[in-house]
């Protein structure tokens, strides 16, 4: 895309990009004399200083300095580029993004690409075929309907049959002009080890499509219809590819991705067959991982449409441990994390389908938090006989709960961990505050280091720099007047950091705006931006221009306070001999003087 054509893309999102709404689906906010305050999501804090102006269109925390626009938040709370963030908001409102401008490589890349994405689509279509149509689909319509998988789940997900042949797909795709190579790459063939040619890698099995975010078949998994025969692996799937890369990728999520971002919460299972089944029993808002372990990524990805995410994993140890594992990773991007244990040894699918959707929904409803979940694990897996075997459990349950931001919970869970390990309480908090003590401030903090400004110091100087930056924000023609009176280098260096791109902006004619900041300035200068226009008042224009002139001679009157005490020190300490010079500052002393009296008599 243009240079032109990228900036009405931009500009559009933009306008319709309210920043109220895209942070309260991250941040839960309350409305507090004209603006809105909620827990900052870059650091643990347990009173709101992270405040959003709805108004100015920025947010900014009074905690640790983050601040900036919409796009400046998602990019730090995604943890994508700023660039990214547009898209990423662009996408949510279905704004189109206009296709950039590729090289001739990357145009084959795309184009090799879109014909893979057709092969998948073309052997989708084939399995589903042979499931519903043919006779010998019949084994695969026994199967489903026994576990009471309905023509309509079939078509929702378009499930499908792999025949137990050989070469069916190999021979109906290499005739559609596809070569072996491109059938290879996308794992649906195999080379043949001890002779010539491929064979399909898909038989006799259910296959279940797997789609990426868009919608596009990148993958599959395959199911043996019996059980029975236990050389052969219960699940294959696609192998590596391309397209289908087990990390990047959740099954479900490209029809589950509305309901998600609807109901504020993702429910992760283990299976293939429980998503499918939730999914159909009108838990819309589900996804599988692909038989390995969850990963940031996924993580990611989920954090796209919801903060929420209750792991409902296997009851069984496995399960249970592979929840374990995945709890950190989440916790540590900033998800609010919640396991459901389905009772009695089921797996969701089972459980569902035994007990119905109103029981599934009272689990979820009834989900533990992280903290719970990892204390009852720790406290089931305890030696209870010796004291060592306690404190073990203490030092893998005290960690979790360091990160409780709220007092009575935590006095809660301090108590409960005694009466559990029958150890005094006291005992208990003493440890807590010795591992509190040594833990490592929040990994996930996005801490913007502000070098301490000379000028905040004295709260009347910093007010008067605030007040200047405002004003030469919205009115940049200011600037030189500005300038002349109180020289660039009597700006804290942030401020100076501003301002000198300011005068850029104005030189080249365009309007200093947020988006151009966030992306021009340093985090420390785009954040102190942000704080300073998000404590701007809404005064009338007049009024602003009255505090403006105050503010000016407030920083006049201290660069000229300054420089008439530099003066007088060096008058006295090393005086010249010569005369002319002598006077000279004198004459200066006199006039620096002069304009001090001149200034406090005017204010
Ligand atoms: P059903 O047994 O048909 O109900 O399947 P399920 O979806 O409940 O699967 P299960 O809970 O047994 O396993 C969870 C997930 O692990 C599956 O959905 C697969 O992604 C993966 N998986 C299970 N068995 C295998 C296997 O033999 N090979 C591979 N590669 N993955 C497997
Ligand atoms: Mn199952």
């Amino acid at each position: 895309m243009g240079n032109a054509e990228m900036e009405e893309f931009i500009e559009h999102v933009t306008e319709r990009t309210d920043i109220y709404s895209v942070v309260s689906r991250y941040v839960p906010l309350t409305q507090k004399s004209g603006r809105y305050w909620g827990r900052c999501p870059f650091h643990n804090e347990k009173t709101p200083s992270f405040s959003v102006r709805p108004d100015k269109g920025l947010f900014y925390c009074f905690g640790c300095g983050a601040g900036g626009n919409v796009f400046k938040f998602l990019s730090l709370i995604e943890n994508i580029t700023y660039f990214e963030a547009v898209k990423l908001q662009a996408q949510r409102l279905g704004i189109e993004i206009p296709a950039k401008k590729s090289s001739p490589e990357q145009e084959r890349r795309r184009r090799e690409e879109k014909l893979l994405l057709k092969i998948n689509e073309l052997a989708q279509d084939f399995y589903h075929e042979c499931l519903i149509k043919t006779a010998r689909g019949e084994v695969g319509r026994k199967y489903l309907a026994a576990r009471g998988i309905t023509t309509e789940t079939i078509e929702t997900f378009k499930l499908g049959l792999a025949p137990d042949e050989w070469e069916t797909l190999f021979k109906k795709l290499t005739r559609q002009n596809f070569s072996a190579q491109q059938l290879e790459a996308v794992g649906l063939i195999v080379k043949r080890k001890n002779s010539f040619g491929y064979y399909d890698r898909f038989r006799e099995r259910i296959m279940i499509p797997i789609a990426n975010i868009f919608g596009h078949v990148v993958g599959f998994g395959g199911r043996v219809l019996n059980n029975a025969d236990e050389t052969t692996p219960k699940y294959l799937n696609t192998p590596e590819t391309a397209l289908f890369n087990k990390r990047n990728l959740l099954f479900g999520l490209d029809k589950s991705n509305r309901a998600i971002n609807a109901a504020g919460t993702a429910i992760v299972v283990e299976g293939y067959m429980d998503a499918i089944s939730l999914f159909s029993a009108g838990i819309k808002n589900v996804v599988a991982t692909l038989g390995t372990a969850f990963t940031p990524e996924h993580a990611n990805l989920i954090l796209r449409y919801a903060r929420k995410i209750i792991f409902c994993y296997d009851s069984d140890e496995a399960g249970q441990r592979a929840t374990l594992r995945a709890l950190p990773i989440v916790q540590q991007i900033g998800a609010e994390v919640f396991v459901v244990k389905v009772p009695d040894g089921k797996d969701p699918d089972e459980f569902i389908r035994k007990h119905g959707k109103a029981a599934f929904e009272e689990l979820i409803n009834n989900a533990d938090t992280l903290v719970d979940y990892r204390m009852n694990y720790v406290l089931a897996h305890t030696e209870y006989g010796t004291t060592a075997g306690k404190f073990r459990a203490l030092q893998e349950i005290l960690p979790v709960i360091v990160k409780v931001n709220d007092d009575v919970k935590l006095k809660d869970y301090l108590k409960k961990i005694a009466n559990a390990l029958s150890l005094d309480e006291y005992l208990i908090e003493d440890e807590w505050k010795k591992i509190s003590s040594i833990t490592e401030p929040d990994r996930n903090a996005v801490v913007i280091k502000r070098k301490k400004l000379a000028a905040e110091e004295n709260p009347q100087l910093k007010a008067a720099c605030e007040d200047i930056l405002r004003m030469v924000w919205y009115e940049g023609d200011i600037l030189g007047y500005v300038l002349a009176l109180v020289p660039l280098e009597n700006f804290p260096e942030v401020h100076q950091e501003i301002i000198k791109w300011i005068e850029t902006c104005m030189a080249q004619e365009r309007r200093p705006d947020q988006m151009n900041a966030a992306i021009e300035l340093s985090d420390e200068a785009n954040a102190e931006l942000a704080r300073i226009l998000i404590k701007g008042s809404d005064q009338p224009r007049e009024r602003e221009l009255v505090v403006f002139d105050d503010s000016v001679n407030i920083l006049r009157l201290d660069m000229l306070e300054k420089k008439y005490n530099k003066l007088r020190a060096q008058s006295e300490k090393d005086m010249p001999n010569d005369e002319a010079t002598r006077f000279k500052i004198i004459e200066e002393l006199i006039k620096v003087k002069e304009e001090i009296n001149n200034l406090k008599g005017n204010r």
